[in-house]
């Protein structure tokens, strides 16, 4: 009986590992423009960690380890607590300010939908050590400029941004005391996926009064940060209002960066995980088909709740699931092209060390090489070669071979040939 992955695993095969690395690379390419170091850590982190760190959703997701030793592990689910952990141990010797980004495997233990799977790759991109909307601008700068590089553009993607300190702020103007906020968060996060009437009941178990919910929902109704200072004025609430200045600062600073055409203020957006402080943000394609390419935020109190000094800090994560949807959708594929320069064939099954010795001196000269592992038959092998996608067949044998041990190096596009000594062909005269 044949085997099946894992549910809501992927099999990634070579034309799917083609894409893999092709987002990958969009990913590093845009974090290095941007001046950010590669970093990672361990798959797998100590349970704690986590129970700690990441809030009660996250953890409800873990694939978690009983213990064989010491330590109960987890898989990891995401990679900020383990950066906290690992900013946190070296603190007093990182310099700063720190730009770091990682790409790597994660897994949540999922009921698998559309867009969320099990396991999955996602990219991080951080910035620590910088206080204010600097930090909040450049990496959703870095996020748009990595979704750019895969041919997304403004048609296609739109980033909205809200503030958890403006909405705290709000929320406290509304008489909600802070310790309420969290849960006013979580439910606000599912009203996306929830019908009004079950919202409306999840906001009066968190215990809101009449007058709070009316509020609430007044808050959460806003469409604009006009309306949103409009309302922290009405209700008198300066530390509202200097929360939307924040905001506007954040905006502003991204039409400096250029990316003002993707930018929309969304009240709804308020991120599932506990750490976030202020601005939170998560990218959508445009049609709001799918759910968020990419999600983060600033999280300026996470360094100590780890045991360091303070340090503000903000990031993203990015997953290569919602993105692929996207990207097969708008039919943005890898560029195609040959893996190969060269294709070599023994044109008899006995030349194959000779052919062999060809394939060594050219892979030798940093050209990409493959060959036919048996010889033999001419015209079948080139045909074989044009396949492969090569741009040179080089043919070892025939009279050429014998007599002065010189092979045919044939165009595989324009299919004219020539016949030149190995020493030549590996001195680049023939290229
Ligand atoms: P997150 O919103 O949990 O944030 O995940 C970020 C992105 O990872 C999502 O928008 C989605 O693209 C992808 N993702 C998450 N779970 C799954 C899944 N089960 N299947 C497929 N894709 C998934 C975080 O992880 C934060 N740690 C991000 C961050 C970094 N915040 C600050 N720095």
């Amino acid at each position: 009986m044949k085997i099946a992955a894992p549910k809501y695993t992927r099999d990634f095969y070579p034309d799917q590992m083609r894409t893999r690395e092709w987002v990958e690379s969009a990913w590093h390419e845009a974090s290095r423009a941007a001046g950010f170091q590669p970093w990672d850590g361990p798959i797998l982190e100590t349970l704690d960690l986590y129970k700690r760190k990441s809030g009660d959703e996250i953890v409800e997701q873990l694939f978690n380890i009983a213990s064989k030793g010491s330590q109960d592990l987890a898989v990891r689910p995401e990679m900020t607590p383990s950066l906290a952990r690992m900013i946190v141990n070296k603190q007093s010797s990182l310099p700063r300010p720190i730009k770091w980004y990682t790409i790597g495997r994660m897994c949540r233990y999922e009921r698998g939908q559309r867009g969320r799977l099990r396991e999955f790759w996602q990219w991080n991109v951080d910035v620590l050590g910088i206080e204010g909307p600097v930090a909040d601008a450049e990496v959703i700068s870095v996020a748009l400029d990595g979704l750019n590089r895969l041919g997304l553009t403004q048609d296609d993607i739109a980033v909205h941004i809200n503030s958890r300190s403006m909405l705290s702020a709000m929320l406290s103007a509304a008489g909600i005391v802070e310790d309420r906020h969290p849960a006013v968060y979580a439910v606000a996060d599912k009203r996306a996926k929830l019908p009004p009437a079950e919202i409306d009941n999840l906001f009066a178990k968190i215990g809101l009064s009449s007058d709070q919910l009316a509020k609430v929902k007044e808050l959460f109704s806003l469409q604009s940060r006009t309306d949103l200072r409009l309302l922290a004025d009405f209700w008198g609430n300066e530390k509202g209002l200097a929360e939307v200045a924040l905001l506007d600062e954040l905006f502003a600073l991204l039409s400096s960066l250029g990316k003002e055409a993707y930018c929309r203020f969304d009240i709804g957006i308020v991120r599932g995980l506990a750490y976030y402080t202020s601005p939170v943000f998560e990218i959508f394609d445009i049609k709001g088909e799918l759910r968020a390419i990419c999600g983060g935020g600033r999280y300026d109190r996470l360094m100590e709740t780890m045991g360091g000094q303070p340090m503000p800090a903000c990031g993203f994560g990015m997953g290569d699931v919602v993105l692929g949807e996207l990207l097969t959708e708008r039919k943005i594929a890898p560029p195609g092209g040959p893996t190969i320069d060269d294709y070599v064939i023994a044109t008899s099954p006995q030349l194959l060390a000779d052919a062999l010795h060809v394939v060594g001196r050219l892979r030798q000269l940093g050209r990409r090489v493959d060959f036919s592992p048996k010889g033999g038959n001419r015209d079948k092998l080139l045909k074989r070669a044009v396949e492969t996608g090569a741009q040179r067949a080089i043919l070892v044998g025939g009279p050429e071979w014998d007599s002065s041990r010189a092979v045919v190096v044939r165009d595989l596009s324009t299919r004219a040939e020539a016949t030149i000594s190995i020493d030549a062909l590996v001195s680049g005269s023939a290229s």
